[in-house]
């Protein structure tokens, strides 16, 4: 029998623990940031790498820009539960800082393994490392609130929601961005 959604997870971050990936943030993290929500969702969100909040509770999006984030998803009548939420880079960078290309590298196998798993209709990226997973040509300011077809996932690029705290006046072009969610969601689940 297949094994479960969320065994398959679980195999998937024993494997980062066990093949040692990127062993330099590992030693000054205290916590493998792997992903929380809903292992049914449709849709996947992808952040950029655990801040201190992050690393303190091991649970993504839990400080200042998880809580922009969740004003946003319940902006359009979603909360945590109906989403499951994980980060390229999956252990927090010293200092907050950007995480490396070698580092997203690194971890991009297992991303793909999660998403794999999860089998989202629509994944969305916060940010342009997220993005750049998928559209490494990609500029924010301009494929933000855009759908694209990479291979068999639908991506849309949004703002970090970091983004959003630096700069208050990308608030409103953010929540515009969140308010096309239902209606990609509708357009994916038609061509099903
Ligand atoms: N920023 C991210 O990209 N991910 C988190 O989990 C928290 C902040």
């Amino acid at each position: 029998m297949p094994l479960e959604k969320k065994e398959q997870l679980e195999q998937i971050r024993v494997d980062i623990e066990k093949n040692n990936v990127c062993p330099d943030l590992a030693k000054t993290a205290k916590h493998l940031v792997f992903g929380y929500g809903n292992v049914d969702a449709e849709i996947l969100i992808i952040g950029e790498a655990p801040g201190k909040k992050e690393d303190e509770t091991g649970m993504p999006f839990v400080g200042a820009s998880g809580r922009l984030l969740d004003e946003m998803l319940s902006s359009i009548s979603l909360n945590r539960e109906d989403v499951y939420i994980t980060n390229i880079v999956k252990y927090r960078p010293p200092n907050n800082r950007d995480p490396l290309q070698s580092e997203k590298d690194q971890f991009l196998p297992y991303l793909k393994q999660q998403i794999t798993t999860l089998a989202p209709l629509l994944v969305i990226t916060l940010g342009r490392h997220s993005m750049q997973c998928f559209l490494p040509n990609a500029i924010i300011g301009e494929a933000h609130g855009l759908l694209f077809r990479v291979k068999q996932e639908n991506i849309l690029p949004l703002y970090h929601p970091a983004a959003g705290i630096y700069n208050r006046t990308l608030r409103e072009t953010m929540k515009k961005d969140f308010e096309k969610i239902p209606e990609i969601l509708a357009l994916i689940r038609k061509e099903k």
